[in-house]
């Protein structure tokens, strides 16, 4: 279509332009690119990702985008403008560091900005709204540059965050994607079945990490995926964890701490459950519902004989909690 094209155009015209800010003007430089250069980011990383930045000003992108003959119904449309009551626009990105938002065949689609402020007055991430090109739930950070690696690694490392993906890609781990803070869609899912069936979940190891991850392995067990979890220590996200220890030590990290979700999961329950009876029996239960979740039997029957050894309770008494929760399923 001819409306889905200009937007695309339009998008990669955006990126082009934040790009210019960057590296070609001076307030991009004193304040975007030694943002990047503080986080430790590579120039042929910033390169790669096509990072940008948009100055803190109200119709910068506007301005331009005008003297270029873009029309404003399609600024509205992708949100990079926002319309005022009086009907004039200004930018929705500004004073920020840009993440270019490709698709699987590399086209910009939308932008993540974050904020240079270390004061809360501001949202640290701005995003792109939906858009004809833009479905958040069929997107996920990273894909075009990962997906090579994935399929090579058979394998796929899900993160939280823009700044994940793109520190473990400046570490040498190139098969990581993003879900971008949202919760992962089904959509996000069958994408990266597209190119292998194993997911490491590598969240922030915060308490909205953990929580996170335990939705995401029930949303990958329930499309068929093997799950792997690891949680890094002291709160920390791959990011700030690849900066503290170094591209050595975190590969290393990373490969030894991942566990099956079974593990995962009993390991992070049992931890509040100590041994109160009632406790433990609930934390069963809830290992037995992410098993239940699996559509290859063969695989449920393994983790059951794995939870029975692993929890010390018998594999009939899970089967029988297994068999009850379907039912009550159906
Ligand atoms: N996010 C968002 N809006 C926010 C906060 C977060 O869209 N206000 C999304 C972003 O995609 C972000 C991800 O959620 O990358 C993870 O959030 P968080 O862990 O808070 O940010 P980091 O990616 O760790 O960002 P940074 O390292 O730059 O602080
Ligand atoms: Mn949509
Ligand atoms: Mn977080
Ligand atoms: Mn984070
Ligand atoms: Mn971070």
């Amino acid at each position: 279509q001819d409306k889905r094209e200009s937007l695309f155009v339009l998008s990669q015209w955006a990126s082009k332009l934040f790009k210019e800010n960057l590296w070609e003007t001076e307030l991009g430089q004193s304040i975007g690119l030694s943002y990047f250069k503080e986080r430790g980011y590579r120039e042929d990383i910033i390169k790669k990702f096509e990072l940008g930045y948009s100055p803190d000003q109200w119709t910068a992108l506007v301005d331009e985008a005008k003297r270029a003959g873009f029309q404003s119904e399609y600024l509205k449309e992708i949100g990079l403008a926002i319309e005022r009551d009086d009907h004039s626009l200004y930018d929705r990105f500004r004073g920020r560091v840009i993440f270019p938002i490709h698709n699987l065949t590399g086209r910009v689609i939308g932008f993540g900005g974050r904020t240079l402020k270390t004061d809360k007055s501001v949202p640290k991430y701005v995003n792109s709204p939906e858009s004809e090109i833009y479905h958040k739930s069929d997107v996920l950070y990273g894909i075009y540059f990962a997906k090579k690696a994935i399929m090579d690694a058979d394998l796929c490392y899900l993160v939280e965050g823009y700044a994940d993906v793109i520190a473990m890609h400046q570490a040498g781990v190139e098969n990581v994607v993003a879900s971008s803070g949202t919760s992962l869609t089904t959509g996000q899912i069958r994408l990266i079945s597209r190119f292998t069936k194993n997911v490491v979940i590598l969240y922030d190891g915060d308490e909205a990490g953990i929580k996170a991850s335990l939705r995401g392995t029930d949303m990958l067990l329930e499309e068929g995926l093997n799950v792997k979890v690891l949680l890094f220590p002291d709160g920390n996200d791959p990011d700030s964890y690849v900066k503290q220890v170094g591209s050595a030590a975190f590969k290393e990290y990373i490969e030894q701490h991942q566990e099956d979700f079974i593990f995962y999961k009993t390991h992070i329950l049992l931890k509040d459950a100590h041994d109160d009876p009632i406790k433990r029996a609930e934390v069963i239960r809830e290992v037995v519902q992410s098993i239940a979740l699996i559509p290859d039997e063969i695989k449920v029957s393994l983790f059951i004989r794995q939870c029975s050894t692993l929890l010390d309770i018998e594999e009939r008494v899970l089967l029988s909690e297994l068999n009850k929760m379907r039912i009550s399923k159906a």
